[in-house]
């Protein structure tokens, strides 16, 4: 059965809607960097210790990644459905009339988004779950102070602040057309759904953002 532009934007979404969930989960517990560094070392190592040991908190994890495997997926097959169905992209794309750049854009900062999430899973995620990091006082694995280390180069920060950037415009868009290609709101509420986007996606961009630049600063002092 070939699969309509339809289906592939209700996988979009969902997984999208999944995905922004996270990053509030995963922003919440990224505050503890903000802690002084001695009380931010052991909580953060330990924070991550105990999800790393919850089986519940593992099946999550699974969906996640298969959430970003699915999302990027049909990106690219309604993008190279898109492009067959209308020849040169360029040539009749006329929707900038009408529409903001960065929803014209979503491939490509989506594309910006991916790099990021390859370059981030290396240095944290692949670092804490298959290498033997040192341990902290407690016995945990001090992914503190690979997470301060990482920080302390302004170009690694350069990355993720125009990484994050475009996350920003990306949830922008996205939180919103997921939003209405799943109906979860009746068009009267249209308003409310753009502004509930809009302190979605500054919160999210700006607490991220603010991270690697607050331990960079901290490291110059
Ligand atoms: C700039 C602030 C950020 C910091 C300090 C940070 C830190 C970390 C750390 C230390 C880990 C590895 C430990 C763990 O698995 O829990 C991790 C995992 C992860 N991060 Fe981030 N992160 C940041 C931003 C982001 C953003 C913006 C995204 C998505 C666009 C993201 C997506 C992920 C994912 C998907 C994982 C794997 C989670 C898992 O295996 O359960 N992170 N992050």
């Amino acid at each position: 059965m070939k699969t309509t532009t339809l289906q592939h934007k209700l996988w979009m979404s969902a997984t999208g809607l999944f995905l922004c969930f996270f990053l509030v989960i995963h922003l919440l517990g990224n505050l503890q960097l903000f802690l002084p560094a001695a009380e931010a070392r052991e909580k953060f190592s330990w924070y991550s210790h105990l999800l790393a040991g919850n089986i519940i908190i593992e099946i999550i994890a699974y969906v996640l990644y298969a959430s970003i495997i699915t999302h990027t997926v049909h990106a690219i097959l309604i993008t190279s459905k898109n492009t067959e169905a209308n020849g040169s992209k360029y040539e009749y794309d006329k929707r900038g009339e009408a529409s903001v750049w960065y929803s014209r854009n979503m491939g490509l900062l989506g594309t910006i988004i991916f790099l990021f999430l390859i370059i981030h899973f290396k240095d944290f995620w692949y670092q804490y779950k298959f290498t033997n990091l040192p341990l902290d006082a407690k016995g945990n694995k001090d992914l503190y102070t690979i997470v301060v280390k990482a920080y302390q180069q302004l170009w690694y920060v350069l990355i993720y602040e125009v990484a994050l950037i475009a996350l920003g415009f990306h949830l922008l868009h996205g939180f919103y057309s997921a939003a209405r290609t799943l109906g979860l709101f009746h068009p009267k509420y249209v308003k409310w759904v753009k502004v509930l986007g809009w302190v979605y996606t500054t919160v999210v961009t700006l607490g991220f953002m603010a991270m690697p630049v607050y331990i960079y600063l901290n490291s110059l002092s």
